[in-house]
């Protein structure tokens, strides 16, 4: 009878396991999509489902004691999940209370993401080898209450945590509403350099450059004779955000008078994105910032700067811009490059 309950109580923590990592990874993911106000929603729900996941621990160990202990293929794998996840969390509170924001040569949100997608074929795997059996009796008033009461703990620690960085003053305080920290604003030479995954700086000559507008060509004189200015934000999917006074072409004055959906915003590395044509007025091809020139970790000779968007927007190494009649969510919303 007793074994009958701790199974019961074992498959409803994985089941709840399973329902948080599901929701932490997709508020993680529409966090990162936008730079407005939903950011800050999904990043509370975000971190809710992050501290869910901690009240479980308890009897998440139970449960992976008892596996532990019975000699199955497999377990290691289990045990690297763990670790992972744990790591992911660790990782995640190190960058929202601000005690460890870099860690060597990344920041704490590069680990935590890091970890959380190292994460997902070893719990694809886990899902798959330690199957759970569902009963109806799962699904009722009294689990509903118990995941409420989890979900409140949750929220309570998390609040407390916020409480807490603030009454301390630890350096989490000065957080955007993206989780960003500030670097570097109007000094654009100390401004931290960092791509979207592996790009490498390519070294690009202004005189062996153009830009490709659609079958027309324009030289770095031509693009760099506009000046067009907009201060803007860059907020970097990495933890941090920097405010620059960017100067250069406005997207829609470098197209002129054009039909089409879309305009695709071509990299000299492939990298490249696609926006609606009608946001090619909120759009700018920099080709100096703070009154200097681009330097090539910034994008020389041309980088995109998109105010409403987060850093990934913003293709560096400008070599195209396209239009045509593709809609503009004709992409994986994240790059795959
Ligand atoms: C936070 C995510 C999770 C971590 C870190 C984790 C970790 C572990 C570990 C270390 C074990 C013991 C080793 C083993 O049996 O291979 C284990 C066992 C197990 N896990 Fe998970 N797990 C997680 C989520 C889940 C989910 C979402 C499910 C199912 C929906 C699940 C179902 C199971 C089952 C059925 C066992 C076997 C228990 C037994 O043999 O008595 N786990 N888990
Ligand atoms: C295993 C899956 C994940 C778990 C359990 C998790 C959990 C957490 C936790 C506990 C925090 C700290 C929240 C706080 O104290 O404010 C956090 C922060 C954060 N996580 Fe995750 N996370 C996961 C995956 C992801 C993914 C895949 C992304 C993005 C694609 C992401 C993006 C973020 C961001 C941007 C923050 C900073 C929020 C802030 O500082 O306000 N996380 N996460």
């Amino acid at each position: 009878m007793r074994r009958a309950v701790a199974t019961r109580i074992g498959a409803r923590t994985n089941l709840a396991l399973l329902v948080l990592l599901a929701a932490a990874f997709l508020t993680g993911w529409l966090a990162f999509a936008f730079a407005t106000a939903p950011s800050r929603w999904s990043l509370i729900l975000h971190a809710t489902s992050g501290f869910a996941i901690f009240v479980l621990l308890p009897w998440k160990s139970m449960i992976a004691r008892r596996g532990v202990s019975r000699p199955r293929p497999g377990r290691w794998a289990s045990v690297v999940l763990a670790v992972l996840v744990l790591a992911s969390l660790a990782a995640g509170l190190a960058h929202s209370t601000g005690v460890l924001v870099i860690a060597g040569p990344l920041t704490a949100i590069e680990v935590h993401v890091g970890a959380a997608l190292a994460a997902i074929p070893f719990a694809i795997w886990h899902l798959a080898a330690r199957r759970i059996r569902m009963r109806r009796t799962d699904v009722s008033r009294r689990s509903f209450l118990k995941g409420a009461a989890v979900i409140a703990a949750a929220a309570a620690a998390y609040g407390s945590t916020e409480i807490l960085v603030r009454a301390a003053g630890l350096p989490g305080n000065k957080r955007r509403f993206t989780g960003s920290y500030e670097a570097a604003s109007f000094q654009p030479e100390l401004m931290p350099v960092s791509s979207w995954m592996f790009d490498a700086i390519p070294q690009i000559e202004a005189g062996d450059w153009s830009l490709r507008v659609g079958s027309r060509r324009l030289s770095y004189g031509e693009l760099s004779s506009f000046e067009d200015t907009v201060t803007a934000t860059l907020d970097c999917t990495g933890g941090f955000y920097s405010t620059q006074a960017w100067e250069g072409a406005r997207l829609d004055r470098v197209l002129g008078k054009i039909d089409g959906s879309s305009v695709r915003v071509v990299s000299s590395t492939g990298y490249e994105r696609r926006f609606p044509l009608a946001e090619a007025n909120r759009l700018w091809l920099a080709t100096r910032f703070g009154g200097r020139t681009l330097d090539s970790g910034h994008g020389f000779p041309a980088r995109l700067v998109a105010p409403a968007r987060r850093g990934f927007w913003w293709v560096k190494w400008v070599v195209a811009v396209e239009v045509d009649d593709l809609p503009a969510w004709w992409q994986a919303p994240f790059p795959t490059q």
